[in-house]
C-alpha cells in the first residue's frame, strides 16, 4: 500500500498573494488541483491531502469532491512549519507500506514521475531532483562569494520524496525529541536523524516549486503544453 501527502498548508509569503499561493487559478484552476490530478491519475492507492485549518471545508467541497479526486481519503490540518504538516500527515495515516511527500506548490509534476517514484520506492528512499544549470556559491552575510562547490555533484530537490513509512515516521520521532538547525525537506530529517542516504532520481526541469510571481508565467506555460498534449 503507498500513500501520497499532499501539502498545501503553507502561507505563500514569497508570492505575496491575498490568498495562500496554492489555491491561485492557473488556467482556471487552483494550483493544488494539478497535483492532486497527477497522483489521482498514477498508481497510488491513496491520498492525504493537508491544508489549513481554515480550507478543510473549502478543500472537501470545492476540489475533492468537485473534480472527483476519489483517492483523497482524508483532508488534515497543517501546521506552522512544513515538517509539521508532513508530521501531521503521517499521524493521520492508518496503515501504509511507503509515502510519497510531495508538494502542490509542484503543480507541473506528471503522473509517470510520480509512477517512476512509485517504483523505485520499494528499493528504499529516494527523491526526484535535477541537476543544477548554474555556477552556485556559498555567499556570505557581507554578500561575498567564499566557496564554489562542484557543479557536476550538484542536484537541486524536487518532490515528491519517498519513504518507508515506518522509517520516516521514526525519523521524525528522533527529530520531535531533539531538533537541531534548519529543515528544508524530508531527504534531510532521515539523514540528520537516522543516517540514512536518499537515492536522488532525474526528475524534469518542468517540475519547478511555484514560488515567487515570475513562477506563475512558467508554470502555466509548462501546464498549457501539457493539455495540447493529451
Ligand atoms: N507547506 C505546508 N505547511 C507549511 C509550509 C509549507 O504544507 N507550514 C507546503 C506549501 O503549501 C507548499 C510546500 O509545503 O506546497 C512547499 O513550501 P513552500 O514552497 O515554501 O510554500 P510556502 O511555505 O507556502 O511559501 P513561503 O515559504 O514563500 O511562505
Ligand atoms: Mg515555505
Amino acid at each position: 500500500m503507498i500513500t501520497a501527502i499532499i501539502l498545501a498548508a503553507g502561507k505563500g509569503n514569497r508570492m505575496k498573494s491575498e490568498q495562500p499561493k496554492q489555491f491561485m487559478e492557473l488556467l482556471g484552476k487552483p494550483i493544488v488541483y494539478y497535483s492532486l490530478k497527477a497522483f489521482q491519475e498514477s498508481n497510488i492507492d491513496n491520498i492525504i491531502l493537508v491544508t489549513g485549518e481554515e480550507y478543510i471545508t473549502y478543500c472537501e467541497e470545492e476540489i475533492v469532491k468537485c473534480y472527483h479526486f476519489d483517492k483523497v481519503m482524508r483532508v488534515v490540518a497543517g501546521g506552522t512549519e512544513r515538517y509539521w504538516s508532513v508530521r501531521s500527515g503521517l499521524d493521520s495515516i492508518v496503515s501504509t507500506d511507503y509515502v510519497l511527500i510531495h508538494d502542490s506548490a509542484r503543480a507541473c509534476i506528471t503522473t509517470e514521475l510520480i509512477n517512476k517514484c512509485i517504483d523505485e520506492v520499494s528499493a528504499g528512499a529516494c527523491t526526484l531532483g535535477v541537476p543544477v544549470k548554474d555556477t552556485i556559491k556559498v555567499v556570505d552575510s557581507d554578500g561575498i562569494g567564499i566557496e564554489t562547490p562542484n557543479r557536476e555533484l550538484l542536484w537541486q530537490i524536487q518532490t515528491p520524496q519517498c519513504f518507508s513509512y515506518k522509517e520516516l515516521l521514526d525519523a521524525y520521532e528522533k527529530m520531535q525529541k531533539n531538533r537541531v538547525g534548519v529543515i528544508t525537506d524530508d531527504t534531510m530529517i532521515l539523514e540528520q536523524y537516522l543516517g540514512k542516504k536518499s537515492r536522488v532520481i532525474r526528475g524534469s526541469y518542468n517540475n519547478i516549486k511555484i514560488t515567487t510571481p515570475e513562477d506563475l508565467i512558467v508554470a502555466e506555460n509548462f501546464l498549457k503544453n501539457y493539455e495540447k498534449s493529451c
